[in-house]
């Protein structure tokens, strides 16, 4: 996909002059800033992630952007649309073919093995916060890159873990204020996903004449996909199709059937979707995607959150030993977006109580002194620097909504003073400086304050 030749774009804007004007920067297509006033929505869905990652005792990884491109195109599967068209692989200067990170789980389980950690006690749980690339089509809530938040629990084959991690991740979105539904499948072991692939093939090639060309593409090189596939005729026939779970081995219908009943033991709803499969190659027995309620329309787009078994992937990569493992990832943008679509609104986290508003050369050098002592303490404040007029500096500490502004002035400097103003009241008292942050902590935390001047 890289290394041909780039295209620059010529700057053709020109002004009145008849110069050249430059063009605005561009942001690349698929690619987006996150403001400080989205920060309240990322904060929540990051702080509820750690809390269920404290609870459960997840450690945190971090992984590089960057890695050898074979780590995906080994593990995903060559006719996934990830391998197939969304990587952005390219020759890095010492002529080793790398790519961005597309998906964390392979980068997962080459971390398991690099480090070890077959050694460690088992089962190792790892969770991350980090971005992925994938030259995707962009639309609403599909990025070229995207932030995803991840749990993986490598080493035990127990289904007990497969129905914990669909809780952790329902309960993660409840608790966002999102309404969700869980949808779950299996798709057995390889070998007896074999038989059922036979007789899928069979199906549809009866039926050939009727598929687009894209699963046309799909019956030939990756025919389960066709269980997924957008296209209405294809839904139609799948009505009549084969169905997975009737060709499980006995196994795998009991792992199944084991992960159903933790999650009724649980009181976690879900919903059997046979045509459930997943867009990656590792996945064995348990796949389950997450819904925003209501959403049962285009999953590709609207899959909040998406998780499995992979249990041959660390022996596929050259594990010493095999690891069978199940988790799932979401992406922050799209948990932001239902959260915003549910009407759920966090409270900005770190919000400041307290405004320093000063006048005057003396003020601003003492105001710095201030805000340190401030800082030190881990009492929050907030300014507005490039603003001189008291009166516009507390209009700005009106719109932040602060308790408090401190105003500090040539006479306050002087006399080694500052002023407190309850915004709401709008009354003042001079207080000693030296004196001014505990005094501060002390009305912030609702205690009474004798005024000292
Ligand atoms: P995935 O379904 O490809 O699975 O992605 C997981 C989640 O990342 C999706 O449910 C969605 O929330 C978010 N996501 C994916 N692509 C985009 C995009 N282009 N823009 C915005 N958000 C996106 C995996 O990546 C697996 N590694 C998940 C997993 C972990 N399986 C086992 N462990």
């Amino acid at each position: 996909m890289f290394n041909k030749k780039p295209v620059v774009k010529e700057e053709k804007k020109l002004s009145l002059d008849g110069k050249k004007k430059k063009a605005p920067p561009e942001l690349l297509r698929g690619f987006r800033d996150v403001l400080p006033e989205e920060q309240a929505k990322w904060d929540a869905v990051r702080d509820q992630a750690r809390g269920m990652a404290d609870a459960y005792s997840f450690g945190r990884i971090e992984l590089p952007v960057l890695e050898r491109a074979d780590l995906w195109t080994r593990t995903l599967g060559k006719h996934t649309d990830v391998v197939e068209k969304e990587m952005y692989t390219f020759i890095d200067p010492s002529e080793t073919q790398v790519a961005l990170r597309p998906e964390g789980t392979a980068s997962i389980a080459r971390a398991y093995i690099n480090h070890g950690m077959w050694n460690l006690p088992q089962p190792v749980k790892l969770w991350y916060d980090l971005p992925m690339f994938r030259h995707d089509r962009p639309q609403a809530g599909r990025y070229r890159q995207h932030q995803q938040i991840g749990f993986e629990v490598l080493g035990v084959q127990d289904p007990v873990v497969d129905a914990q991690l669909i809780l952790i991740a329902t309960r993660l979105f409840q608790d966002l204020g999102i309404k969700v539904s869980v949808q779950l499948n299996s798709i057995g072991t390889p070998e007896s996903r074999q038989a059922y692939l036979t007789q899928l093939t069979a199906y549809f090639r009866t039926h050939r004449a009727k598929l687009s060309e894209e699963d046309k593409h799909r019956l030939q090189k990756n025919p389960l996909r066709l269980l997924d596939s957008k296209d209405p005729q294809t839904i139609e026939l799948l009505a009549a199709a084969p169905q997975i779970l009737d060709w499980l081995d006995e196994d795998s219908k009991n792992h199944f059937m084991k992960v159903i009943e933790y999650l009724d033991e649980v009181q976690v709803p879900y919903v059997l979707n046979p045509h459930l499969v997943r867009g990656l190659d590792y996945y064995t027995h348990t796949v389950f995607e997450i819904w925003q309620e209501g959403d049962a329309g285009d999953r590709a787009q609207n899959s909040l959150c998406g998780g499995g078994r992979y249990d041959r992937l660390v022996e596929v990569m050259g594990g010493e030993r095999p690891a069978p493992a199940c988790g799932f990832a979401f992406g922050i943008e799209r948990a932001v977006r239902a959260m915003t679509e549910s009407g759920s609104a966090p409270e900005l986290r770190n919000r400041p109580k307290i405004f320093f508003a000063q006048l005057g050369d003396a003020a601003r050098r003492v105001g710095l002194r201030v805000f340190e002592e401030f800082r030190k303490a881990h009492v929050l404040i907030a300014e507005a620097s490039g603003k001189n007029a008291l009166k516009s500096q507390l209009e700005a500490a009106n719109k932040l909504g602060v308790a408090y502004a401190l105003i500090l002035g040539q006479k306050e400097v002087l006399d080694g003073t500052i002023l407190v103003r309850d915004m709401e009241s709008g009354a003042q008292e001079t207080v000693d400086i030296l004196k001014i942050v505990p005094m501060m902590e002390k009305k912030l935390s609702g205690g009474s304050v004798e005024a000292e001047s």
